[in-house]
């Protein structure tokens, strides 16, 4: 068993003084002046092998091939190993933050960092003003001039979850119950169809490296349909850090990339996101992909993915087309429209926030661990843990708070 953040009682949070509360910006004016954004450059890459194992290698790295139209995604849903649901720790992205630094290979530099965080954190804060239905949380903090930021999982997420992606068995039986959780086995299915259009666009080779486009590795079941890129397991993943800036703040930010279009440069300028999408059929449902798409955008342009790549599907699960969209095109195609959204006020915010976000934990200690809660429509608050509540040791592991104990040493010596 772990002592982690686990209690989510409030009346441990040590209340603050000022400033610790946020409101949203008003969606319907754009900032005067643009918070500019730098092209972020890739600093170091890693893969996560089917043990789940970090390594500092391109073995999971996928090179894109044109999918089947037509293709069934729910093929080989049986088959698919699914990894188990954790928290968002930053354990392996410090890894490569730390290597890379030590190393003093890369092509950028890699002091005054403000924020070392994983994409999706990013992406929930960047996409903030405009998420009306779902509320998050996230752990951080403050050593040397840096802010370690993670997404806090309440354990009650983590049952959910642990409920939704248990043994089918179990789904299937809460599944008669109610009409709710009639839902869950679908969502679930749902999922697949976007790791299954992963594995129709891609391949374990480069291209022209032969005909065969599964692997020599990992062999392919009988059953394969054209097109097919190898079974899915969830445990594999290829994973691209860089940094960039956002105002005056310099980020560092890990995350998964699909896959590479011809060759693999070192850089991001070949990376591709791949997406999967409802076929659009009429105003409501294009209007609703056109929200989506702010969730697309950032997530791809916050790793300097240039294009994203959707394949719509129908309700069962058939690919019928694809469409390639340039990422930084992205906005202005939206722009009037229906789902409209402006990234010029997720970036402005995103600048606001973070800067209210240091200037609040800074007048704490760095072993202080601080809880940020994002409210739909109404804003975010900070507060301070109670250090009865901040890991000690976690699977056997020592921790200093959101950090493994190892990092904590090495910033810290
Ligand atoms: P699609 O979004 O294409 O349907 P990613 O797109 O980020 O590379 O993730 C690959 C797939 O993982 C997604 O495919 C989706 O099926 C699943 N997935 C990723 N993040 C998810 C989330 N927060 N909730 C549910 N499914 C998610
Ligand atoms: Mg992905
Ligand atoms: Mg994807």
């Amino acid at each position: 068993a772990s002592q982690s953040l686990t209690s989510e009682s409030k009346s441990q949070l040590s209340q603050l003084p000022e400033p610790k509360r946020l409101s949203f910006p008003d969606t319907s004016s754009r900032p005067t002046k643009a918070v500019p954004f730098q092209l972020p450059t890739q600093v170091i890459s890693f893969s996560y092998t089917p043990e789940h194992v970090q390594e500092f290698t391109n073995s999971a790295l996928r090179y894109f091939s044109e999918p089947p139209l037509g293709a069934q995604l729910g093929y080989g849903y049986e088959r698919w190993i699914r990894r188990p649901e954790e928290r968002g720790r930053i354990d392996s992205l410090l890894k490569a933050f730390d290597r890379v630094k030590n190393e003093g290979k890369s092509p950028v530099s890699l002091d005054d960092i403000g924020v070392v965080s994983w994409r999706g954190v990013m992406t929930r804060i960047l996409t903030a003003p405009y998420e009306d239905q779902d509320g998050w949380e996230m752990n951080v903090m403050f050593v040397n001039g840096t802010m370690y930021l993670e997404e806090h999982l309440t354990e009650a997420k983590l049952h959910e979850k642990y409920v939704f992606y248990s043994l089918g068995v179990l789904v299937f039986v809460t599944e008669a119950l109610t009409h709710r959780n009639n839902m869950e086995p679908r969502h679930r299915k749902f999922m697949y169809y976007g790791y299954a259009f992963e594995s129709f666009c891609t391949s374990e080779k480069p291209p022209d490296s032969g005909p065969a486009k599964s692997s020599s590795s990992t062999a392919l079941h009988p059953t394969a349909p054209t097109g097919w890129g190898g079974d899915i397991d969830t445990n594999v993943q290829w994973c691209s850090v860089v940094r960039t800036k956002l105002g005056d703040i310099r980020l560092v930010i890990g995350g998964e990339v699909d896959c590479v279009r011809g060759k693999y440069t070192g850089n991001t300028d070949t990376f591709v996101e791949l997406k999967t999408s409802i076929v659009i059929r009429n105003e409501q449902s294009e209007a609703k992909f056109e929200k989506k798409l702010l969730k697309f955008y950032f997530q791809s342009f916050l790793l300097g993915v240039p294009e994203i790549l959707v394949g719509f599907r129908t309700v069962s699960g058939q690919l019928s087309t694809t469409q390639s969209f340039k990422t930084i095109e992205i906005p202005r195609m939206v722009r009037g429209k229906l789902g409209a959204w402006d990234p010029a006020i997720c970036l402005d915010w995103g600048y606001q926030f973070l800067t209210f976000l240091k200037d609040t934990v800074t007048k704490g200690d760095p072993e202080n661990v601080w809880r940020v809660k994002f409210l739909p429509k109404r804003g975010v608050h900070v507060t301070r843990l109670d250090s009865a509540e901040v890991a000690v040791v976690e699977n056997g592991e020592e921790r200093k708070g959101i950090l493994p104990f190892w990092y904590w040493a090495r910033i810290r010596a």
